[in-house]
């Protein structure tokens, strides 16, 4: 284990890239080198914020890389650029830590995941919501109702956001639906089987794209886990986190995603403090991971699996039809290897081959990593 700081490149320095610079700036256990961001005002000004008017700031990262050394990339820009930045800082042998999602798409997130195995650097994604100790608490409250069968989670909220959100396809589903759908998975420790989705768009919806969807999904164990969510939904709103009920055998636990979680009958016991929480609880443990070799919650053969279930949701509203997230997986897997041909990008292309089917692979991996980091936060 390094007691080096991690020297770190933070490339988009939007509003998270701004939260990621203030908590790589404040920790010892990172060098924050350099800044990137295409607007390379917005990037001087979130260094010069953090009262670092010496780190360099570039509009690419390749320009970047010419003026510093680092040995990781925190890519903190929008979805629609998270494959470019962290393939070609992959490539550049760097570890790359992420916001979510992965990619864009489901067939992109693979061919980085199949880049990270190449290049032999970790890809962590950050999914920042996993790391809440009332979630956790949840989880520990559920375990001990032997059996569990049903998870919903209600989400309304009326953010306007303006921005890419604003105009995006699937807003709800691509960009929000991620988190409860990666913390169903943490908290009933089950991987997506299926799902049938419905996504509609409120008549008075501010949003280009469809901004609310309902989606049953069937997980391993035969567990159905039922998310209804929406962004146009003003009035009674709920909580970020939304709203949860998991109902087992032996009891039932709820939590408004703000204050503990409730039991019935009730599960003594305190709440668990994460050490850090949220954002910088997934900074931190990539951190530990790339010291000591181990994995992390958020490495992207896991962490594909959440985006896994949003791409499948939003195929199954397309189709109207319900569909089986390994055949999402392989067709996803397919079109990656098709654009690693086009790309030329031949050592992706024989990784991905090499996989066989996608989710088995994927899942392999995953059980690996919960066998390096046991605790799974
Ligand atoms: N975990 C969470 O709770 C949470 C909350 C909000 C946003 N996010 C995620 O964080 C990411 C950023 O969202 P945001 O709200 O900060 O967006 P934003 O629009 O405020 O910032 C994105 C920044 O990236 C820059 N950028 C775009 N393409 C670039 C490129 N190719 N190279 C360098 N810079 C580039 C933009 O100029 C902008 O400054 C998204 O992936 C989003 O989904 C996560």
């Amino acid at each position: 284990m390094s007691d080096q700081p991690l020297r770190v490149v933070v490339v988009g320095a939007g509003n998270m890239g701004r939260k990621w610079i203030a908590i790589a700036e404040e920790s010892p256990a990172f060098d924050l080198v350099g800044v990137v961001d295409i607007f390379t005002d917005g990037a001087r000004a979130a260094a010069d914020g953090v009262g670092r008017t010496d780190v360099p700031v570039a509009a690419s990262l390749e320009e970047i890389l010419e003026q510093v050394e680092t040995d990781a990339v925190a890519n903190v820009t929008i979805p629609a650029a998270h494959f470019d930045v962290t393939r070609a800082a992959l490539a550049r042998g760097l570890h790359v830590v992420s916001e979510k999602p992965a990619a864009a798409t489901l067939a992109e997130s693979l061919a980085l995941a199949a880049a990270s195995e190449v290049h032999d650097r970790l890809f962590v994604v950050s999914q920042s919501r996993r790391h809440n100790s009332q979630l956790h608490e949840l989880k520990k409250q559920i375990s001990a109702f032997g059996r569990v069968g049903i998870a919903t989670t209600e989400f309304f909220k009326a953010p306007h956001f303006g921005g890419f959100r604003d105009e995006m396809e699937h807003p709800l589903l691509v960009d929000m639906a991620i988190h409860p759908f990666d913390s169903a998975r943490f908290v009933l420790d089950a991987d997506p089987v299926a799902v049938y989705c419905e996504e509609y768009n409120p008549a008075w919806s501010w949003y280009r794209g469809d901004a609310a969807a309902t989606a049953i999904f069937e997980m391993t164990g035969g567990v159905r886990y039922i998310y209804t969510g929406s962004w146009a939904s003003p009035g009674v709103e709920t909580s970020w986190n939304g709203s949860w009920r998991v109902s087992g055998e032996g009891g039932s636990a709820i939590w408004n995603g703000d204050d503990r979680p409730q039991s019935e009958p009730a599960v003594a016991g305190e709440s668990e403090a994460l050490r850090y929480g949220g954002v910088s609880e997934s900074l931190h443990s990539f951190v530990g991971a790339v010291h000591t070799g181990s994995s992390c919650s958020g490495a992207v053969h896991e962490n594909i699996l959440s985006l896994a279930m949003v791409e499948a949701a939003v195929i199954s509203a397309q189709r109207g039809q319900r569909v089986r997230i390994d055949d999402v997986l392989e067709d996803a897997r397919a079109d990656a290897i098709a654009a690693t041909v086009e790309r030329g990008d031949e050592a992706v292309r024989a990784a991905l081959d090499a996989w066989g089917n996608a989710g088995t692979h994927l899942r392999s991996r995953a059980a690996r990593s919960a066998a390096l980091d046991p605790a799974g936060a």
